[in-house]
């Protein structure tokens, strides 16, 4: 498999075409961003942890018969992906109100919801990804509804494979935003899941194991993603 040229470079991630169509190279890099690309940095090794991190996570997903875009890492940073054509909509779910609920619905931050809620968001940084739902994919022709369908029950079965598995790791997956790509007439999980895109804390004392340790100053942000991926069982060395 040789690694050609590069097709696109995201914040956080490049991507390349490989010698065979229907498979991309992912490579995580160091550059970290939030706010929408206002705020930047390189953090040494959050490439490498990202890309375990991820390859595992998507493993468990695999397994759990979530189907996802990964095939195989290929090195520290690297990852062979399904080449999808991508939905431009996020799709995030929440088991504890923090972030952009607080300030859209003026609920309390840590609260624990009744059961997961599910928001759409349109991929789009200079609009700051703004909240859209289903009536806007349709008459948009982002998703067809059945796509939506999809879309909606993969991510909550990624919440009920998910929550277990960081709970024995007495962690507590707040929660996280999915993206999905079609491939052959399917629709796979795609793009990554790793603390950049996910809210992570301690199960005892709250402490977070995610980027908002970057986008609240907090320090130790690879070193927190670190943590998370050892107590899941994750090499990193
Ligand atoms: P929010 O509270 O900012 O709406 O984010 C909810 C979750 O989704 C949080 O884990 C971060 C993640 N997320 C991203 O990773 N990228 C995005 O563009 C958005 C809107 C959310
Ligand atoms: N909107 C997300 C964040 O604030 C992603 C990003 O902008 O990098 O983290």
């Amino acid at each position: 498999m040789n690694q050609s040229t590069l097709m696109y470079s995201g914040k956080a991630k490049s991507i390349f075409s490989t010698d065979d169509n229907n498979t991309l190279l992912m490579e995580f890099r160091d550059d970290t961003s939030a706010f929408d690309g206002l705020k930047t940095e390189a953090l040494s090794r959050k490439g490498l942890v990202n890309n375990h991190f991820n390859a595992f996570i998507m493993q468990k997903l695999d397994d759990a018969g979530v189907k996802t875009h990964f095939i195989e890492m290929i090195d520290d940073t690297k990852s062979l992906v399904r080449h999808l054509d991508m939905i431009p909509v996020e799709c995030v779910v929440r088991n504890i109100a923090t972030g952009s609920i607080c300030r859209r619905l003026g609920v309390q931050d840590g609260m624990q919801l009744e059961t997961p809620t599910f928001e759409f968001f349109l991929k789009n940084d200079e609009l700051h990804d703004p909240m859209i739902n289903e009536y806007h994919i349709r008459s948009f022709n982002w998703a067809t509804d059945e796509e939506i369908q999809v879309m909606t029950e993969l991510t909550f079965a990624t919440n009920s494979v998910l929550v277990p598995l960081f709970r024995e790791a007495n962690i507590i997956l707040v929660d996280f935003k999915l993206e999905f790509g079609r491939y052959q007439n399917e629709l796979l999980l795609g793009d990554e899941f790793t603390p950049d895109g996910c809210r992570l804390w301690d199960a005892d004392t709250r402490e977070k194991l995610d980027k908002d340790r970057y986008r609240q100053d907090l320090g130790n942000v690879v070193e927190s993603y670190e943590i998370a991926a050892r107590r899941l069982g994750i090499s990193t060395i």
